[in-house]
Parts: C-alpha cells; sequence; structure tokens
C-alpha cells in the first residue's frame, strides 16, 4: 500500500501473521508511523492471507531473500533463525532492521534498545537494533528509574509469563486444554511439555548447564547491557503461566545507596511509561488482566526488602506483546526517524 508523504518510510513486517506481528500493525496505525508501503512477511503456510492496515487489506507475501528491495525499516518477529538468515540480507538491501527476537541482542555491534532507557546507544547502529526480551524489558521499566536516583546493584526475581510470550500457537493451546478440560477430557499437548491449562510450568526456553534457562540468563546479560552495569549480579527464576496475555514480575532489587519506599514511588512516578498502581489496603496492585493493552507497565507493592540491606520489593506487569515487545519496536523505528539518529 502507499501513501504520499516525504517523510514516509517502506516498511517490512517478518513474521506479520504471529501474535506480535498483529500488535505491530495495531501500534504503527494508532501511533500513526509514517509508512508510505507496507510488506508483510511469513511462512508459505500464510500465502494467499491479507491482514488489515488502516483502510486496507495488505496481502502475505512468502519471506525470500529478495523481499527486502525497496525496504527502509524491517521489523523481524519470526524467530532467531529467520532473523539470523534474512536480518543480514535485509540490511544488504538497504534496510534497518529492528529485531525482537534473541539473535543479536548480545552482539557487540547491535545496539539493545528500551528508547525510555537507552536511547543514545542506537546511534552506532550498523543496520540491526535489538528488542530486548520481553520480561527483562519489563523488569526494566521499573528497574531503570530506581537504578538512577539508588544505584543498582543485586536483582532477585521471579516471571509469571503469559502463554502469548510462546506465540500465537500457545495461546490456541491454552484455550484448547481449557475446553478439553471443563468437558472431562483429555488435553493435547503440542506446544509445552505438560499441560499448561490449571499448572505452572518453571519452564522458559530451554535449559542451560548451570540449571538456569536461556530466558533466565537473558535478563542478567541483557540487563547488564542496557543499563551500563557490567557487574550486575542478578537470579531470576521464569515461570510460565496460564494467563493468556501480560507478564508479572515479583522483583527484590538491592542498591547502592540507601533506599525509602517514598524516594521510590517519586522516581516511579516520574519514570515516562510507567504507572504506580499501589494501594494495597484498598487492594490496589497491578494485575496481568488490568494492563493487557496497555502502553505503560505497572508497578506496586513496594515496600523495603526485608532479607537484604538498602533493598526494595515490588511487582510489576506489562503487556509484554506492547512493551515487550511491538511497541518497544515501533518505538525503536521512531527514534531512527528523529534527525540526530536517523540512519536510514
Ligand atoms: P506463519 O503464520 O505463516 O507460520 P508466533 O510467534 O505468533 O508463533 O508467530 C510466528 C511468525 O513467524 C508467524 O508470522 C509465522 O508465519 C512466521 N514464520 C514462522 N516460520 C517462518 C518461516 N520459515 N518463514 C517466514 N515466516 C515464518
Amino acid at each position: 500500500m502507499h501513501l504520499n508523504s516525504s517523510t514516509s518510510k517502506n516498511v517490512a513486517i517478518v513474521g506479520a501473521t504471529g501474535a506480535v506481528g498483529e500488535q505491530l500493525l495495531r501500534v504503527l496505525e494508532r501511533r500513526n508511523f509514517p509508512v508510505s508501503y507496507l510488506r508483510l512477511l511469513a511462512s508459505p503456510r500464510s500465502a494467499g492471507a491479507s491482514l488489515a492496515f488502516r483502510d486496507t487489506m495488505v496481502p502475505v507475501e512468502v519471506l525470500e531473500a529478495e523481499s527486502f528491495d525497496g525496504i527502509d525499516i524491517a521489523f523481524f518477529s519470526a524467530g532467531g533463525d529467520i532473523s539470523k538468515k534474512f536480518a543480514p540480507l535485509a540490511v544488504k538491501a538497504g534496510a534497518v532492521v529492528v529485531d525482537n527476537s534473541s539473535a543479536f541482542r548480545m552482539d557487540p555491534k547491535v545496539p539493545l534498545i528500551v528508547p525510555e532507557i537507552n536511547p543514545g546507544d542506537i546511534k552506532n547502529h550498523r543496520g540491526i537494533i535489538a528488542v530486548p526480551n520481553c520480561s527483562t524489558l519489563i523488569a526494566l521499566m521499573a528497574l531503570a528509574p530506581l537504578h538512577e536516583r539508588f544505584g543498582l546493584k543485586r536483582v532477585i526475581a521471579s516471571t509469571y509469563q503469559a502463554v502469548s510470550g510462546t506465540g500465537a500457537r500457545a495461546i490456541k493451546e491454552l484455550q484448547s486444554q481449557v475446553e478439553s478440560l471443563s468437558r472431562g477430557e483429555a488435553v493435547k499437548k503440542e506446544i509445552y511439555p505438560h499441560q499448561i491449562a490449571f499448572n505452572l510450568l518453571p519452564h522458559v526456553d530451554t535449559f542451560l548447564e548451570n540449571g538456569y534457562t536461556k530466558e533466565e540468563m537473558k535478563f542478567q546479560n541483557e540487563s547488564r547491557k542496557i543499563l551500563h552495569l557490567p557487574e550486575l549480579q542478578t537470579s531470576m527464576t521464569c515461570v510460565r503461566v496460564p494467563v493468556y496475555r501480560a507478564h508479572s514480575i515479583a522483583v527484590h532489587a538491592e542498591f547502592e545507596k540507601p533506599v525509602s519506599v517514598a524516594e521510590a514511588q517519586d522516581a516511579l512516578i516520574a519514570a515516562s511509561g510507567v504507572d504506580l498502581v499501589d494501594d494495597p489496603m484498598r487492594a490496589l496492585y497491578p494485575m496481568p488482566i488490568e494492563v493487557q493493552g496497555l502502553d505503560e507497565c505497572h508497578v506496586g507493592r513496594l515496600r523495603l526488602d526485608t532479607a537484604l540491606p538498602n533493598a526494595l520489593a515490588f511487582w510489576v506487569c506489562g503487556d509484554q506483546l506492547l512493551k515487550g515487545a511491538a511497541l518497544n519496536a515501533v518505538q525503536i523505528a521512531e527514534l531512527l526517524l528523529k534527525p540526530v539518529t536517523c540512519n536510514l
């Protein structure tokens, strides 16, 4: 589809039919991103499909090496293997890639960007810019303003991650398991190794030799890179929960300087992209069903940690398809449009 505007860009979405791809379309629409031409790319399974963008139905094309001719910005959300193979081809064709996969996040030549936290890191990109892991990103939305105030030293955290983080097929799996169980029938398991309906799986991504999962180590590695804290100590347990959308994280964070709840509240209230929802006596605290569809991450249950010195405990929820993926990706593309960082 074509629009006429001198600043408009030719945009491609790889993985347009997926859970994040669908959100990318909606975020580009509602933020009025200047799109002059949109190319939607997916696997041969989606050949013949078309998706709505603004008032047009855009056909979905099969991803090929030549798919990036004439494209300025390519959003990738089709998994690490697809990014590894096709992102370099997109760059070669002249596009800037905003990658939602984990393929390039820890590459020293690839900026890993949260626009509210480290927008300046984008300036030396060489064609690929990475979006951080979704639970890392949501935890950092609360941790970064507290780090700025008190100096972050150590984080111990547990995640409660929605099935939509695994993709569109995992949403269907939870739905069909809930329906089967309500009819008294056996559940079908295709995506997860165990029943996810009415269960918890302490297993997100693959296990590593140190006993942690890749997802758990992403938090340490990516937080160090984004916050420029190479010595940051973290220990995370990631849990998949039978929630359709929005991740939650219970965080215990130790700081260099003495902390107070009032000062921490001030820092969070002043931070963009974060809303303080913290009145437990009135049963007001962040919940995944409250943040789904919202751009902001909600932080609450803020209290002094009783086990660590200079430490805070809190609970943060965020829509991982939005701030944890599509919204952050579009915000990165918006940074690219600004004259100072424009490298298109
Ligand atoms: P398709 O719908 O054609 O399978 P999710 O993370 O929600 O599972 O979505 C994954 C996205 O990545 C989908 O858009 C999917 O397209 C796309 N995808 C998966 N494998 C490929 C592939 N080999 N080539 C191009 N796109 C792919």
